[in-house]
């Protein structure tokens, strides 16, 4: 008997989160919690109307009393301001402090010791101010974008190589920003190192295109992403829920682990029942230290300004 809120569900990467969820069968309730009420309702409603449709027996409830997500074991929290052309994503840092620190505050009242799962940007910034407003410890907390990020890469390869993408294997570190640190010599077609398969100019334009892949739909929608980001993070509850022990790269907080201390940035976890169950520490070199140091540098400085908003305390 699993319990599932999105919070911010009412929202495109929310509503998104849902329906894939609901589709995998796998929880017996999805509650669609928004500001909005009625959309959260009217959301709610019509995907339950599709489960005759498409055959799964998860039941949607939405609405905007947190009453609603009472004993949930899962949250996921998408609300806050999307990005607009133009806008990075610590632009939103402001607004969805605020709102990533009450909703976390408001689901506690609830659910005494759920999993959450932050998807709201800036990513690594909000779960980090999520995890200091939750108290819960670490394993239980975490931030969704580093599926999303190795899913473009991956997608990307695909297309260069015209294989499948399901047979590309990828690691990708650091903030979910312009400093995120793919890993080329981590990522695998089939078995085969990336590296004897793509021209080095040509994987280096793919990182690029990888790096540069929320701006791009950004760019292309006047908003940003939500079917890839959606499935990312309903793939982060369905493998807690399966207890599938999964190696994704997600966000969590790290206490020494690759040198870094009191942040939260992407690395390759081992996610399972118990939310993280392991950090995975892989051998960088000094290249991909230097990356990682400066990417969490970035998000340091992201983070430093939130406290100095009264968030992440
Ligand atoms: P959206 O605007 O479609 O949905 C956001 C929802 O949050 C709205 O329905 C809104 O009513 C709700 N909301 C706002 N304040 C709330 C509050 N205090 N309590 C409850 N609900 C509240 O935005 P979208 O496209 O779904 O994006 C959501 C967030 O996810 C954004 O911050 C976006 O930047 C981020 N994002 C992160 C990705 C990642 O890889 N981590 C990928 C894509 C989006
Ligand atoms: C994305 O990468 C904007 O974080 C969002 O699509």
């Amino acid at each position: 008997m699993k319990k599932v809120t999105i919070v911010g569900g009412a929202g495109n990467v929310g509503a998104t989160c849902a329906n894939v969820l609901a589709h995998d069968n796998l929880v017996n309730e999805i509650v669609v919690l928004d500001l909005n009420d009625n959309m959260a309702k009217g959301k709610a409603l019509d995907m339950w109307q599709q489960a005759p449709i498409d055959e799964y027996s998860t039941r949607l409830v939405g609405g905007s009393s947190y009453e609603l997500t009472a004993n949930s074991d899962i949250v996921v929290i998408t609300a806050g301001i999307p990005r607009k052309p133009g806008m990075s994503r610590d632009d939103l840092i402001g607004t969805n402090a605020k709102i990533v620190t009450e909703v976390t505050q408001n689901i506690l009242k609830y659910s005494p010791n759920p999993i959450i799962i932050i998807v709201s940007n800036p990513l690594d910034v909000m779960t980090y101010a999520a995890f200091k407003a939750a108290g819960l410890d670490s394993s239980r907390v975490m931030g969704m974008a580093g599926i999303l990020d190795t899913a473009r890469y991956r997608a990307f390869l695909a297309e260069e190589l015209g294989t499948s993408p399901r047979d590309i294997q990828a690691v990708l570190m650091g903030g979910h920003g312009d400093t995120m640190v793919p890993l080329p010599r981590y990522t695998t077609v089939a078995g085969i190192p990336v590296t004897e398969l793509v021209a080095a100019d040509k994987l280096d334009a793919i990182v690029k295109r990888t790096i540069n892949g929320g701006a791009e739909l950004t760019n292309l929608m006047g908003t940003s992403a939500w079917y890839a980001p959606g499935a990312a993070a309903a793939q982060m509850v369905s493998a807690i829920v399966r207890d599938e022990k999964r190696i994704f790269p997600c966000c969590t907080f790290l206490d020494g682990e690759y040198g870094i201390h009191d942040l939260c940035v992407g690395v390759p976890v081992v996610l399972g029942a118990n939310g993280i169950e392991k950090i995975i520490e892989l051998q960088l070199t000094e290249d991909e230290k230097a990356l990682l140091n400066s990417s969490a540098a970035a998000v340091r400085a992201v983070v430093d300004v939130c406290k100095g908003l009264g968030y992440a305390q």
